[in-house]
C-alpha cells in the first residue's frame, strides 16, 4: 500500500515571511517583527477559536491578527493598504526546496496532499501561484469540519478524506505544534527544521523524523 504524505502549507511549503518586502514599503524597519507578530497572532487566534468552538475561517483569523498587529505597532494603515496586504497573503512564495523536494517524493510513489488550516480555495490559489499544484493528489482543509490544528478531529478528517491509515500516513510540517498534534492523533510526522534557530516544543513528544530540508525527506523516509 502506498504511503500518504500530508504537507502543512503556511510556514512549511509557503513562506509566510514572504510578506516582509511588501511590509517594508508600509512600515519600514519594523517589517520583519511586524510579520512575525502577525503570524503568531494568526495562529493564536486559531487555537483560541478552536478551544472556544467559535469558528471563523482562517482568513478571518489572518485579518483579525493583522488589525491587532497594526494596533500593537501603532501603524495606522488604511483599509486599502490592509486589503493589499491580505491580497498579497494569497500568493506568498514557496520555500526554495519545495518544488524539487515534492517532485522527488511524487516520483518515488508517495501520495502527496496539501493539508491546511487555510480554506481549500485559498490553498488552491497559493499552490497554483507557486507553480506546485500539479504535484498534489488533492487539498484537504480543516475548514471542512470547521476547526483548526491541532484538534485531533482534523487529523482524523485528513485520514478519512485521503483514505489513508494512520500508520501509513505522515504529516510533514515545520510547525512543531502541528507535528505534535499529528503524532498525538496517531500519525507519523516529519519535522522540517529549516533553520538552526527553530525550536521544537519540549513536550516529550518527538517527531518521527527530523530533516533540514524537503530535499532530505525522500532518503530519510526510505530508511524508515
Ligand atoms: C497550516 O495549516 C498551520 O498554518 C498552518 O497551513
Amino acid at each position: 500500500m502506498s504511503v500518504t504524505l500530508a504537507f502543512d502549507v503556511y510556514g512549511t511549503l509557503i513562506d509566510t515571511q514572504g510578506v516582509v518586502s511588501k511590509l517594508q514599503e508600509l512600515v519600514g524597519d519594523k517589517a520583519a517583527s511586524f510579520s512575525q507578530t502577525w503570524r503568531e497572532k494568526q495562529l493564536e487566534y486559531t487555537f483560541r477559536r478552536g478551544l472556544m468552538q467559535n469558528y471563523q475561517n482562517f482568513s478571518v483569523c489572518t485579518s483579525n491578527a493583522l488589525d491587532y498587529t497594526c494596533t500593537f505597532y501603532k501603524e495606522n494603515l488604511t483599509k486599502h493598504q490592509r486589503l493589499a496586504l491580505l491580497d498579497h497573503y494569497r500568493t506568498l512564495p514557496a520555500f526554495q526546496d519545495v518544488q524539487a523536494g515534492l517532485s522527488q517524493l511524487k516520483e518515488a510513489g508517495y501520495r502527496l496532499y496539501a493539508f491546511s488550516n487555510g480554506s481549500a480555495d485559498a490553498v488552491e490559489t497559493l499552490l497554483v501561484a507557486a507553480g506546485i499544484r500539479d504535484l498534489f493528489v488533492g487539498v484537504i482543509s480543516t475548514d471542512d469540519i470547521q476547526s483548526f490544528k491541532p484538534n485531533p478531529a482534523v487529523y482524523r478528517h485528513f485520514l478519512k478524506e485521503s483514505n489513508a491509515s494512520a500508520n501509513l500516513a505522515w504529516l510533514v510540517s515545520s510547525n512543531s505544534f502541528d507535528v505534535i498534534g499529528a503524532i498525538s492523533a496517531g500519525m507519523n510526522a516529519a519535522w522540517i527544521q529549516r533553520s538552526q534557530e527553530a525550536i521544537f516544543d519540549p513536550w516529550g513528544i518527538d517527531p518521527t523524523i527530523t530533516v533540514k530540508s524537503l530535499l532530505e525527506l525522500n532518503d530519510k523516509l526510505a530508511n524508515k
